[in-house]
Order: structure tokens, then C-alpha cells, then sequence
């Protein structure tokens, strides 16, 4: 019944964009969200990990390995170059509205990802329970931009330090080819 309320509310909305002339974006947006918030399971799962700093440190060892390419090592996209750029953006973990979700909606969201979007599903590559200790650090997320950027998004030093490295195989195979020729 609430899915059916769900998809005749969209349907709704969907009408009511098409005959406004101004912000589609808003009203696209609104249509993409109650979607989704149709589509999402989970509700009354209970998380079974404890609600201990030492559970929330595992969900963070765990975060950090997978998430943070996206959401940050902060889950706040701290660094993360292209988290504006990605259509639908990443979301802020810290945000109202995943904060409003239960545990067991965030672990099926981490499970099945969301669809039409960047968020991939984790289901086969996380185990249940490292999915329920992420639940746990999302509630408990680190102040935006107190732990910096991913390693992987570091500054010009960094980088510099990389090109350098990948000079050294682009000489090798022309010198080799050099030493094949008579005048070499
Ligand atoms: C490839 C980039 C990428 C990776 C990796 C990624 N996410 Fe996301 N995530 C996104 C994007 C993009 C969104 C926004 C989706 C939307 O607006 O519906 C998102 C949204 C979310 C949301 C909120 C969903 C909502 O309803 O807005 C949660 C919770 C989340 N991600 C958790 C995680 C966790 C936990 C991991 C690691 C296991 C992870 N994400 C890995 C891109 C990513």
C-alpha cells in the first residue's frame, strides 16, 4: 500500500513538473528523491554492533577503505575532487536527510546502492558485519575537513613524485630499440 502511495505521489509530482515552465531541476530532483526513498529497504533491520567508540573505529578502518575514494575520509567528501561533479553529487554522510535514515536503511542502501546513481551496491564485496560497523561511524562522523584528503587526491608534491617515477620505463624501451641499430 505505502509503495502504491509512493508511486501515485510521484506520479504526481512527475505531472506537476510537466506543466511548470520554471525549475524542472527542482521538481526533477524532488521526483528523483521520493523514488528513492520508495525503493528503500531495510527500515526495521536492528544493527547488531555494539554502540562502542571501539565498534565505531572498526566501522571507520572499514569506511576508509572503501568509501573514502567517494565520500571521503571524513564521509563529508572532504578532498574529493569530483563529488560536485557526479550527477547526482556524492551526499554528504553528515546530511539531515542520511542522518534521518534508520541503521538498517543505511546497511541496505551500503548492500544495494542506489540506482541511477554513483553509489554502488556492496553486496558479495563487504560482509554483513562490516557493513553494520559502517552504519555505526556514519553516526558517529569525524568534524568536516579535520582528517584531510585521501591519500589518493594529495597535493603537487605527491603527484610530482609519481611522474618522475613513470619516466624511468618510457626511456628504457627507446634506448633498447637504439642499441638494435648499426649507428647506435
Ligand atoms: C564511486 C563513488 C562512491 C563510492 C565508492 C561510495 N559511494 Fe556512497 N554515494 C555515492 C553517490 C554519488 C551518492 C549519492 C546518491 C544519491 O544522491 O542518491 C552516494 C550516497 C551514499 C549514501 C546516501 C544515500 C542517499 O539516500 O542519499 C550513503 C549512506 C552512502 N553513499 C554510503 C556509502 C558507503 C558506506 C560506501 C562504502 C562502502 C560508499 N557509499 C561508497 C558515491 C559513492
Amino acid at each position: 500500500m505505502k509503495v502504491l502511495l509512493g508511486v501515485l505521489g510521484l506520479f504526481g509530482i512527475l505531472v506537476l513538473s510537466s506543466c511548470r515552465v520554471s525549475g524542472p531541476g527542482k521538481w526533477e530532483t524532488l521526483a528523483a528523491n521520493k523514488a528513492k526513498r520508495v525503493t528503500i529497504g531495510g527500515k526495521d533491520w536492528k544493527n547488531p554492533m555494539p554502540d562502542t567508540p571501539e565498534a565505531v573505529k572498526v566501522g571507520e578502518r572499514h569506511f576508509q577503505r572503501h568509501c573514502q575514494v567517494c565520500h571521503g575520509l571524513d564521509g563529508h567528501n572532504t578532498g574529493v575532487p569530483f563529488a560536485d561533479r557526479m550527477s547526482p553529487p556524492v551526499a554528504d554522510l553528515g546530511g539531515e536527510d542520511i542522518q534521518a535514515y534508520t541503521d538498517g536503511q543505511l546497511k541496505w542502501i551500503i548492500e544495494n546502492g542506489i540506482r541511477f546513481t554513483g553509489m554502488p551496491g556492496w553486496d558479495g564485496v563487504l560482509k554483513d558485519d562490516e557493513m553494520w560497523y559502517m552504519v555505526r561511524f556514519m553516526r558517529h562522523l569525524p568534524t568536516k575537513g579535520s582528517l584531510g584528503p585521501p591519500a589518493v587526491f594529495l597535493d603537487d608534491n605527491e603527484h610530482k613524485e609519481m611522474e618522475k617515477a613513470l619516466k624511468v620505463p618510457v626511456k628504457e624501451p627507446a634506448k633498447r630499440r637504439g642499441r638494435g641499430r648499426p649507428d647506435a
